[in-house]
């Protein structure tokens, strides 16, 4: 039987939101608009402003939403949930000039302004508030802006957090873990060793683990930077964003669903998205270079996988030489402290590997600022 379109996407709705207790209310209420024939909201920049039929506004104990997919009301509802939690981070318009880029526009987002130090504060807030927490609380394992984030949110919320990292986390990111109050395990040389140790105690504690990219609550969270972008600055033609575990590129992705340009940079040392959209499937890639502790986890997420596939209109690598470049250019022309996986995205086109057309609106989200870079005791002068 053919269904109206109304009906059919409020059955679909009603398998993506499940609740303990009160919100199943928000299902039927869904349910009872499509069999009314009502027509459901037109999605789009107006749904930023409104609240999804299926929000529920309940007691914190009962506000727990599983969500199952990575879709723009998810992305939209996500980002009511959290915005009372994180910064919304501001654009700067430069003209392309400034950096040698003559005849395009730049937007940079200075999502490294995020608490934190970065864009990952969306996705940590997004687990511990969508999410049941149990008395031990969370675990997460990170190349440092993860688990700092993790730590940020769980202090935040007055839980508990035990954060792993591998031995290539930059100090900056470890004295803020330290500093935010969670439990810091530095171990293995990589990103894959410090998930291994953090799925051990999540069984052995019954923590609750987050992952860093490869998690629905995680995506939906790091979406809401498309959202915010778009609502700050509409027209752009295309965005560029670094990739890791592809949880930031995945989230935005999905939020614009190809209605502009999403353009995915990685270091040539470690090319996670590029082995697997080549292979046609997450694989292991090389895991190393001046992003490492950013940029490196060695393969993309499932998650991501599909949505980048549909999505992402291209992958380009950059050398480290040219995010030094770029980290060097923040600091020049804009007095930004970028780390590298931050000035990643930027590098693409300060080393022209991303071409712009003439004229183009190019978005380019700083994503980290977490760096040893400004030690103001070393400095001879105020
Ligand atoms: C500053 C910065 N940029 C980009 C990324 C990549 O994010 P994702 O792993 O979601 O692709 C990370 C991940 O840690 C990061 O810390």
């Amino acid at each position: 039987m053919m269904l109206p379109p109304a009906v059919e996407e409020a059955q679909v709705l009603s398998h993506l939101v499940l609740h303990n207790g009160n919100c199943n209310v928000v299902t039927s209420v869904r349910a009872r608009a499509a069999e009314s024939g009502a027509r459901l909201h037109e999605q789009g920049r107006s749904r930023l402003h409104q609240k999804p039929i299926y929000h529920c506004r309940m007691p914190s104990e009962l506000s727990v939403i599983h969500r199952t997919v990575v879709d723009r009301d998810g992305i939209a509802s996500t980002y009511e949930t959290i915005r009372p939690h994180i910064r919304r981070t501001p654009v700067v318009e430069v003209d392309g000039s400034d950096f040698g880029l003559d005849g395009i526009h730049l937007v940079h987002k200075l999502e490294l302004l995020q608490h934190s130090g970065s864009f990952k504060a969306r996705g940590a807030f997004a687990n511990l508030l969508m999410r049941d927490i149990p008395a031990a609380g969370v675990v997460a394992a990170s190349g440092g802006n993860h688990g700092t984030a993790v730590a940020f949110a769980a202090m935040k919320l007055k839980k508990p957090a035990r954060i792993f990292v591998p031995e290539v986390a930059s100090p900056t990111k470890l004295e803020r873990i330290r500093e935010y109050g969670a439990d810091l395990v530095v171990t293995g040389k990589r990103y894959a060793n410090a998930l291994a140790a953090s799925e051990v105690w999540a069984a052995q504690s019954g923590a609750l683990a987050i992952h860093a990219y490869d998690q629905v609550e995680t995506l939906l969270g790091q979406a809401t930077v498309g959202l915010e972008f778009e609502d700050q600055s509409p027209h752009l033609d295309s965005l560029i964003v670094a990739v890791g575990g592809g949880g930031l590129i995945g989230g935005i992705a999905a939020w614009y669903s190809s209605r502009i340009k999403i353009v995915g940079v990685e270091p040539e040392a470690a090319p996670t998205l590029t082995r697997a959209l080549e292979a046609g499937r997450p694989v292991d890639a090389e895991a190393g270079g001046i992003a490492a502790d950013s940029l490196a986890p060695k393969r993309v997420g499932k998650l991501m996988f599909p949505i980048a596939q549909a999505h992402v209109k291209s992958v380009l690598l950059v050398s480290d030489e040219s995010i030094r470049e770029a980290q060097k250019a923040f600091w020049k022309v804009l007095r930004v402290v970028a780390e590298p996986g931050g000035a990643a995205a930027f590098a693409a086109l300060l080393s022209r590997r991303y071409q712009p057309q003439a004229g183009e609106r190019v978005g380019v989200l700083v994503c980290g600022g977490n760096s040893t870079a400004v030690d103001f005791g070393k400095t001879s002068s105020m």
